[in-house]
């Protein structure tokens, strides 16, 4: 199936409208999508609309589409990111028309007469052709995660077989198949999706954790930080902390995620976390370990101080154990009691610029948005290119 050049023009011609206009019809669309499709409730993160970090992510991919829609090639990336967030949601193809239908009904509300029947029947065709992509992308990796050894297809019951308090903040949970099978391995920085129903929450929720751990067949580990406290208290993150225990049932999907050590790459790795953000970063630095990968590993962490630094003796094992692995720590604000660390003081890649900025390193990155800003920032203008820059953000996507 290709798009009418028609189309293609009329929708490339509106992408300024869009681009004015996106979030706020991505907004109506959400508002009249939950008021006639309640049962979406289940799938959405309630948070994400409040703060408006969905919408914003859902109108900056619908102009990128318009934008781009006579070359699509340069959206291959951002199409992987967001069907493999999709499938860690278990989104179906019977779900796409309903989103179709609430957005061109949102476009409509919001162009008002401007909206003509040309105009909305180009975006008509465009929307089905890129749902049809999105379904296709989509089919690929639910068939990949099925096919694979231990693999499995929707969500699937796992038993909590430990659960082990790393910091003040971050507690890592582990999960076994109750079926008793094996579970399928997943490249390192790789995601999984988990679902709860909280008893103070209405509806089912989901949420990503990257896992922390490197794979080993049998079992998953995560490792969750409690986010925010009284009216910005986190929802899953209190209720994992709090109400889930050992030996609970919890269902997830398999994992996905385009953030992902490259397999084949012998290059130097810099790892660099800011809280939280170091559980990919974990993975990766334990399956380069298994794999004995011979060239430096640098692990760059900032954390506030020691209370909430979690697993610093054992990326400290590593570095006594290999010659090659090097950690280096950033604490905001140490108190007496810490020790250990390099420097007092955020995240600041010019004092170890001499350490990490190596030839053709690739970097991994993840932490809050302003610190993989300031990552990003530092890494081009130290001439490091695009293809060996590689970040997550642990909500929905934003350019940084
Ligand atoms: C790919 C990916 C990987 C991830 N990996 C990890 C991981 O390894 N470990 C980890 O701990 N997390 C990870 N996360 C984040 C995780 O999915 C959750 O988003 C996080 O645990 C918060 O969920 P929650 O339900 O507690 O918060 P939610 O209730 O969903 O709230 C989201 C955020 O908004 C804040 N908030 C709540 N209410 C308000 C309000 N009224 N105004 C402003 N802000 C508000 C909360 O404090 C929280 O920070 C990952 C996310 C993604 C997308
Ligand atoms: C062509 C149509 C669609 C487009 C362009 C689109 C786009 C997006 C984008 C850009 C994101 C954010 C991705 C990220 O954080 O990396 C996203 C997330 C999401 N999408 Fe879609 N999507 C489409 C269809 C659908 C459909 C049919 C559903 C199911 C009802 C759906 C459900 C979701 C959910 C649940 C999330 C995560 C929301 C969150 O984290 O709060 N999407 N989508």
């Amino acid at each position: 199936m290709s798009l009418s050049e028609q189309t293609i023009q009329i929708v490339k011609a509106t992408a300024p409208v869009l681009a004015e206009h996106g979030e706020t019809i991505t907004r109506h669309f959400y508002q009249q999508m939950f008021s006639q499709n309640p049962e979406l409730l289940n799938i959405f993160n309630a948070t994400n609309q409040k703060t408006g970090r969905q919408q914003a992510a859902l109108a900056n991919a619908v102009y990128a589409y318009a934008a781009n829609i006579d070359n699509l090639g340069v959206l291959t990336a951002a199409v992987q990111r967001i069907a493999h967030k999709h499938a860690s949601f278990n989104i179906l193809p019977e779900q796409y028309p309903i989103v179709g239908k609430h957005l061109l009904e949102a476009v409509t509300h919001v162009l008002g007469d401007a909206a003509t029947d040309e105009i909305l029947n180009a975006w008509r065709e465009a929307y089905g052709f890129l749902a049809a992509l999105f379904i296709e992308v989509e089919e690929g990796i639910y068939r990949e995660s099925e096919l694979a050894e231990g693999g499995w297809r929707g969500t699937r019951e796992f038993k909590v077989v430990n659960k082990v308090q790393e910091s003040e903040l971050i507690t890592s949970f582990y999960f076994e198949p109750v079926d008793g099978l094996p579970v399928a391995d997943y490249q390192p920085g790789q995601y999984i999706g988990i679902y709860l129903h909280p008893e103070q929450s209405e509806h089912r929720c989901i949420r990503q954790y990257s896992l922390s751990d490197a794979p080993n067949g049998r079992s998953y580990r995560i490792s969750v930080k409690r986010e925010g406290k009284g009216e910005t208290q986190g929802m899953i993150s209190h209720h994992l902390h709090d109400n889930v225990h050992i030996n609970d049932i919890v269902e997830l999907c398999p994992p996905s995620g385009d953030f992902y050590l490259n397999p084949r790459s012998e290059a130097p790795v810099v790892l660099l976390s800011g809280g939280v953000g170091q559980t990919p970063m974990l993975s990766m630095l334990n399956s380069l370990v298994h794999q004995g990968h011979q060239q430096p590993i640098i692990y760059v962490h900032g954390a506030m101080n020691s209370r909430v630094h979690a697993f610093d003796q054992h990326v400290r094992e590593h570095t006594e154990q290999s010659d090659n692995i090097e950690q280096i720590l950033f604490y905001d604000e140490p108190t007496g009691a810490c020790s250990g660390y390099h420097h007092a003081g955020k995240t600041d890649l010019e004092l170890i610029r001499k350490k990490i900025d190596l030839p053709g390193a690739h970097y991994y990155f993840c932490g809050p948005l302003g610190y993989m800003a300031m990552v990003k920032k530092s890494l081009q203008s130290w001439g490091v290119t695009e293809d060996r820059l590689h970040y997550e953000v642990f909500g929905p996507h934003k350019d940084l």
